[in-house]
């Protein structure tokens, strides 16, 4: 990597945006999403040895929506290890986030954990092995994250569970196949709380560093995961975080990655920064417009990308 000067970088990136027209839409199938205002852009990136660097609305709390499932993953993985992998895959979908269609044809076993189908597996999973699944799932987000302070958004949650056909459609197609244990309705509403986490970019860059660091939380020195599940996690992040734009945020950003349709997106580079987006306008793939730019734009100029 050249010798980077972030903030010159995010200077840059921001001027050569601006007159971009933003094509994305942001999210209004979720009621309560949709009264964010559309226009907000903010980042905010930690480097192991640099620090921290941000620009725009980078301190504002938003949903982070599916970019959790990389935190029910992790407890997932710290709770059950191998064994996990029999009840949900690790190859790139090509399809939809919310999309029935392989789940038939593949008995019932989600393609990988950031579909919806798979989050939903992986919260069925922690119903079954944590004693109060709601606060322990915000406890451990609390415990990566390092910040007593991350809430759900009940009104989110809520406005999720009013519009959740198709998740409900999804989970009740895995039950017929045996993959769902516990009661649907506690297990999606779970996963709705699990989506309506809020934070910034700066709080969410945080806490993706223990994926840079091998699996170790910088703050405190624990093990949050071994350096194989880490490294897992983020192979499983590089092929199926974007859904059916995988390939493409692979080409163009070159870091594994999650997305969220609340406009957020997280992306790393093992061993050195995480960095995080937020803009909620989304392109027709339900990940943010304006993010991916600036993604494509910072690797682009730090030369800096995994591959
Ligand atoms: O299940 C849903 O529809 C959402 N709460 C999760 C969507 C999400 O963020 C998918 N991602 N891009």
């Amino acid at each position: 990597m050249k010798d980077i000067n972030f903030k010159t970088v995010f200077n840059d990136i921001f001027i050569e945006l601006q007159p971009l027209e933003n094509k994305g839409v942001a999210a209004s199938y979720i009621p309560e999403l949709a009264k964010i205002e559309p226009d907000k852009l903010g980042i905010h990136l930690v480097h192991i040895d640099k620090g921290n660097f941000y620009q725009g609305d980078s301190q504002e709390r938003f949903s982070i929506q599916s970019i959790s499932k990389v935190f029910s993953l992790t407890l997932a993985m710290r709770i059950l290890g191998g064994e996990l992998w029999s009840r949900v895959g690790v190859e790139p979908s090509g399809t939809a986030f919310n999309s029935l269609i392989q789940l038939e044809v593949e008995n019932g076993i989600p393609r990988n954990p950031f579909i919806n189908a798979g989050a939903i597996v992986i919260c069925d999973v922690l119903m079954s092995y944590l004693d109060d699944p709601k606060a322990d799932l915000l406890n451990f987000v609390r415990k990566i994250a390092n910040n007593q302070s991350l809430q759900y958004n009940e009104k989110v949650a809520e406005s999720e569970k009013l519009t959740s056909d198709r998740n409900k459609a999804l989970i009740y197609l895995m039950r017929d196949f045996g993959n769902i244990h516990n009661d649907v309705d506690e297990v999606l509403d779970l996963y709705f709380y699990l989506c309506s986490i809020e934070m910034n970019c700066c709080e969410l860059a945080h806490s993706f560093m223990f994926l840079v660091s091998g699996g170790v939380d910088l703050t405190t020195g624990e093990m949050i995961v071994n350096p194989s599940q880490a490294k897992r996690i983020n192979a499983v992040m590089q092929l199926c975080g974007f859904y059916d734009e995988a390939g493409e945020f692979a080409f163009k950003v070159g870091l594994p990655g999650k997305s969220g349709v609340g406009g957020g997106i997280v992306a790393l580079h093992p061993g050195k920064y995480a960095v995080a987006v937020w803009s909620p306008r989304l392109n027709k793939k339900g990940n943010s417009y304006m993010g991916m730019k600036v993604l494509e734009l910072l690797t682009t100029k730090m030369e800096d990308s995994i591959f």
